[in-house]
C-alpha cells in the first residue's frame, strides 16, 4: 500500500486536476490549501451559502504566485446541473464537500437541506460520470449512525437517521453506491465525525461546538452545554481529513474502492472534558477564564448521545494514520482563532 508521504510525492511530481465543491467552506478551503501546496490544479465550486470568500483569500495568501495561478473559482450552485458539468470538465478527481451542514438547520428547513445535499449530490454524480472523472470522493457523516447503540461505530452497522440531515447523507451514500454499480463511477464515501480546525466558522446559529465555544470563551460570552455534558464525540482535526481525502482519491487496491470510511480517531471526549480542555488551553492568554462556567440547557433533538469511530477499515484498506490527536489539533486551531478572531470586539 502506498503511504501518504509517497502519494504526496507522486502528486507533486505528476500533478492532477481536482474539483473541490464547497471550496469556500471550512473543510473545502483546507483541502484547497493542501492541494495547491502540492502544486495541483484545482477548480473550486461554491455558492457561498455558508462559505466565505475570505477563506479563499486566506488560502491564496498562503501559497506561492505559481500555485495561486493553478486555482480557478466557479461561484455557482450544485443544484444547477450545467454548472456541475462545467466544473467537472477535464477533472481527474472530485472531492465533493458542498452541502448544508447542521442537524438543527435540517430540522428547521428540511427542503433546503434536501436540495443542496441530495439533489446537489446527484447532479455532481451525474456530472462526474459524464466527464469521466477517475474518482468521486464525497463527504458523508457520522450522523448516519443515528440511534444505533454500538460503540465504536462500525461502517456496516448503522441505525435509523435522527434528522433530515442524516437522511440526506444516507441518500448520498445510496446514490453513490448505485452510481458505482450502474455506471461504473468509482466513489468513496468519507463519514466525517466532528471535524475542527482553522477556518471553521464560529458565527451563526448553526456553528459547530468547538469554534462556538472558543469565541464565547475568548469574549467572555455565555457558553451553553446542551444536556448534562456527558454527551461525547470523536473530534477530528482537519489535517486528518485532508489525509484521508488524498488516500481515498488515489487508492488502487480493488477492495478499497466503492466503500464508505469512518474518519476520526477512535477516541471520545465528553462535552464536559472538551470544555475543560479548551478553558485550560486558553487560560494563559485569557485570565478571565479562571472561574468561567458553562450554562446547561436542554439536550437538542436529533442529536446523537455518544459517537466514536472504529477506524480500522480506513487503516487497513487506505493506510490512514491520523497525524493529530485532539490536543495537537486544538493547539493549532486555538492559535488560528487567537490570530484571526481574538482581537474582535
Ligand atoms: N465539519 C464537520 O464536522 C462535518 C462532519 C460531518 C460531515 N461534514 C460534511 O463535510 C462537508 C463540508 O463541511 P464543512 O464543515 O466544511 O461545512 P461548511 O459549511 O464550512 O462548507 C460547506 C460549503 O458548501 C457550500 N455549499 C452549500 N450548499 C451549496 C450548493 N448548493 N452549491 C454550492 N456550494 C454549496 C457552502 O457555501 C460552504 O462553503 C459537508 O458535506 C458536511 O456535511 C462535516
Amino acid at each position: 500500500m502506498k503511504t501518504y508521504e509517497n502519494i504526496k510525492k507522486t502528486l507533486r511530481s505528476s500533478p492532477k486536476a481536482w474539483l473541490v465543491t464547497g471550496v469556500a467552506g471550512f473543510i473545502g478551503s483546507n483541502l484547497l490549501e493542501a492541494l495547491l501546496k502540492l502544486d495541483q490544479a484545482v477548480v473550486g465550486l461554491d455558492n457561498l451559502a455558508t462559505g466565505h470568500l475570505r477563506n479563499l483569500e486566506e488560502v491564496l495568501s498562503l501559497v506561492s504566485p505559481e500555485q495561486k495561478k493553478r486555482f480557478t473559482f466557479v461561484e455557482g450552485d450544485i443544484c444547477h446541473l450545467p454548472t456541475c458539468h462545467k466544473a467537472c470538465t477535464g477533472v481527474d478527481y472530485v472531492l465533493h464537500q458542498a452541502a448544508l451542514g447542521s442537524v438543527p438547520r435540517s430540522i428547521e428547513d428540511p427542503l433546503s437541506t434536501h436540495d443542496s445535499n441530495v439533489t446537489g449530490t446527484v447532479n455532481m454524480l451525474l456530472a462526474a460520470r459524464d466527464a469521466g472523472v477517475k474518482r468521486f470522493v464525497y463527504a458523508s457523516s457520522s450522523a448516519l449512525y443515528g440511534d444505533h447503540p454500538d460503540l465504536p461505530k462500525v461502517e456496516d452497522r448503522i441505525g435509523n437517521p435522527l434528522s433530515p440531515y442524516a437522511v440526506s447523507k444516507l441518500a448520498n451514500e445510496l446514490y453513490a453506491m448505485n452510481f458505482s454499480r450502474t455506471y461504473g463511477l468509482e466513489t468513496m464515501g468519507l463519514r466525517y465525525f466532528n471535524v475542527f480546525g482553522p477556518r471553521q466558522d464560529p458565527e451563526g446559529p448553526y456553528a459547530a461546538v468547538i469554534p462556538k465555544w472558543v469565541i464565547a470563551m475568548m469574549h467572555s460570552e455565555p457558553l451553553y452545554i446542551n444536556g448534562t455534558g456527558e454527551t461525547s464525540r470523536d473530534f477530528c482535526f482537519v489535517e486528518n481529513v485532508i489525509q484521508i481525502n488524498l488516500l481515498a482519491a488515489t487508492a488502487d487496491r480493488p477492495e478499497a474502492l466503492n466503500q464508505t470510511y469512518n474518519v476520526a480517531l477512535n477516541s471520545r471526549k465528553s462535552l464536559k472534558e472538551l470544555f475543560e480542555t479548551l478553558r485550560t488551553g486558553l487560560l494563559p492568554d485569557h485570565p478571565h477564564l479562571e472561574n468561567f462556567k458553562p450554562i446547561h440547557r436542554d439536550f437538542r433533538p436529533g442529536d446523537v448521545l455518544h459517537s466514536q469511530a472504529d477506524i480500522s477499515r480506513a487503516q487497513d484498506l487506505l493506510g490512514y494514520q491520523p497525524t493529530h490527536t485532539l490536543e495537537e489539533g486544538l493547539r493549532e486551531a486555538l492559535t488560528w482563532y487567537a490570530e484571526k478572531l481574538g482581537k474582535r470586539e
